[in-house]
């Protein structure tokens, strides 16, 4: 038997490190996916393979080890622990990972593995309900990124455009338009607990400073939600950008992401970074007017391409 699901990357439109220390974020889920492939096995292994590596551990080391040695596919060891652990069984399983998301670049490629893993390995006892399944792949990323607010892993699981409250959860908005976005990858790699875990430092140096920008962010994110049920677009856009300038101020830009945002706002609404920041990606927000003209002008420095907004979330295959 086979079980195989499919969750989508996303994209921060407003709020990203500031949800961290409990302001709301905006985000949407993006039409590209990771997908991933459970069976059991005759052997008595756990086996993964996927685009970043394969890894194996016998069954009896997956009970009585702390993982630690599996570094990043920990949470995916962790998740099949979990379901073998409470459906009383001991078989093998391999799990083979797809995706069309880099990693590393602030497209939420860990939260849809972690997602789709669990959907597919839970899969093989029993489906499990999104709320259910968003509680095990945020406890599985938990293992290796203690600190996450949950937003990436709830908009890859629930799907759609949502406002993301790290107290009560998300709720979805809806939207008159589609959104129209453009990504724009800066080629720098970076990795999100370390930024996240020298935003902590900023911070408890600079208290009052952070304090302050949490405030205006907050501030920013009303408006925005106020500018996407009007669908006005210029106003979404120059929110973004103003967006942009506190992560700057938070110091999570560099170089080569202050130019490609410059580059896209003189053709598109407004842009910032996506995700933890220190490299990564930009988002723009285009429409039909000014996309291909984004695309023209963010090519000739980069790569970059279109997205839209994915409202499935996780789905079995
Ligand atoms: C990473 O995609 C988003 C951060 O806000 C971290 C988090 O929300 O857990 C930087």
């Amino acid at each position: 038997m086979r079980s195989r699901a499919s969750a989508p990357g996303k994209v921060i439109l407003f709020g990203e490190h500031f949800v961290v220390y409990g302001v709301k974020a905006i985000l949407c889920s993006i039409n590209k996916r990771i997908s991933a492939t459970s069976q059991f096995l005759d052997e008595r292994k756990v086996k993964i393979r996927s685009v970043l590596g394969e890894a194996e551990l016998s069954i009896d080391s997956l009970h009585n080890s702390n993982l630690s040695a599996t570094r990043f596919m920990k949470p995916f060891f962790y998740i099949v622990k979990k379901a073998l652990e409470e459906h009383r069984k001991n078989k093998g399983i391999e799990i083979v990972i797809e995706s069309q998301i880099p990693a590393g670049i602030g497209l939420g490629s860990s939260s849809a593995a972690c997602v789709a893993v669990t959907a597919s390995v839970n899969g093989l006892f029993e489906r499990l309900s999104k709320p259910e399944l968003v509680k095990r792949a945020i406890e599985a990323e938990r293992i290796i990124f203690r600190k996450m607010s949950g937003a990436d892993t709830s908009v890859s699981a629930f799907g759609g455009l949502m406002l993301y409250d790290p107290n009560s959860g998300f709720q979805k908005i809806s939207s008159k338009n589609d959104l129209d976005l453009v990504i724009a990858n800066s080629s720098q790699v970076h990795n999100t607990q370390e930024i996240v875990t020298r935003v902590r430092a900023f911070k408890e140096k600079n208290h009052d400073f952070f304090n302050q920008m949490c405030k205006k962010e907050d501030e920013i994110v009303k408006e925005a939600l106020l500018a996407i049920r009007k669908n006005d677009l210029n106003m979404f856009g120059l929110l973004m950008s103003k967006n942009q300038d506190l992560l700057q101020k938070i110091k999570v830009s560099t170089e080569k992401i202050d130019l490609l945002v410059r580059e896209a706002k003189k053709t598109s609404y407004g842009a910032k970074i996506t995700g933890a920041g220190g490299g990564g990606c930009i988002v723009s927000l285009v429409d039909k007017s000014n996309s291909a003209a984004t695309i023209n002008n963010l090519k000739k420095i980069t790569d970059c391409f279109p997205v839209k907004v994915d409202y499935q979330g996780v789905r079995y295959i």
